[in-house]
């Protein structure tokens, strides 16, 4: 565990979170929206109605998202009060408030207790916690048992050319327009390093199954540069 990225990673987002949502749209052409709608509809028809957990929520988007397949709540944790502050005003714009409350808290000591949720969630998050391993464990805890996890994270496209005109995007053009637009250097450049720095595909895989989820599946978005990974809690422990 490493309590420092937690502090300046809470202080960056934080500092970012006026125009996050506006950046995310913007660097990413809109897409991001059909990401998550698209990671949230693959949530499987038994778990229709669910209670949900949606960890690292910072603006609220994917909780927003979840309300399609019509839960009867999510409850979205961060650490970054000023993401969350954002992200009532959306629910509360959108009429969502009765359904969706976001509450500070930490990803890696969820403040829930055991097999609280049948869907856990967490979209473009995990990279940024201190202990990726920790949170997983956590997710897995507080699943009821057959729980599903979904996590929405960048990864890299692999097939050529794609992955060198995407890289010279990310590395290159997105810090550059990210510290123009949010006037923070720091946040745009954090984005690909802390992407090229995580785990993606079958190794990522393989950290959830350590975290004790079973039946993990990937499936790539938009030629690989997020995947949506699932994975479900055991039945009996
Ligand atoms: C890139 S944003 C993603 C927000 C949102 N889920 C989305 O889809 O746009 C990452 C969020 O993770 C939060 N975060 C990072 N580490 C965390 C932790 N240990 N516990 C809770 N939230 C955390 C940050 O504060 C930030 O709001």
């Amino acid at each position: 565990m490493n309590p420092e990225k937690k502090v300046s990673v809470g202080a960056m987002f934080d500092s970012i979170a006026p125009g996050y949502d506006f950046l995310n749209h913007f660097l990413s052409f809109g897409i991001d929206r059909c990401w998550r709608r698209t990671a949230v509809s693959i949530i499987p028809k038994h778990h229709r109605n669910p209670e949900i957990l949606d960890v690292a929520t910072g603006t609220g988007d994917l909780a927003i998202s979840a309300m399609k397949i019509n839960p009867v709540k999510v409850t979205g944790i961060d650490i970054s009060e000023k993401m969350l502050r954002v992200g009532r005003e959306k629910i509360r714009k959108k009429g969502f408030s009765d359904r969706i409350e976001l509450s500070e808290g930490d990803s890696e000591n969820i403040p829930f207790s055991d097999e609280s949720f049948d869907v856990v969630m967490a979209g473009f998050g995990i990279r940024n916690f201190s202990d990726p391993s920790r949170g997983l464990r956590e997710m897995n805890r507080v699943l009821r048992p057959g729980g599903l996890v979904l996590i929405l994270e960048f990864s890299f496209p692999e097939r050529f050319p794609f992955r060198q005109v995407y890289g010279f995007y990310f590395r290159r053009i997105l810090p550059l327009a990210g510290r123009i637009i949010s006037g923070s250097r720091k946040a745009y450049s954090y984005l690909p390093d802390s992407v090229m720095e995580f785990p993606y595909g079958g190794e990522f895989l393989e950290l959830m199954e350590s975290a004790g989820f079973l039946r993990t599946g990937q499936r790539k978005l938009t030629g690989g540069i997020a995947t949506v990974y699932t994975g479900f809690k055991a039945q009996t422990q």
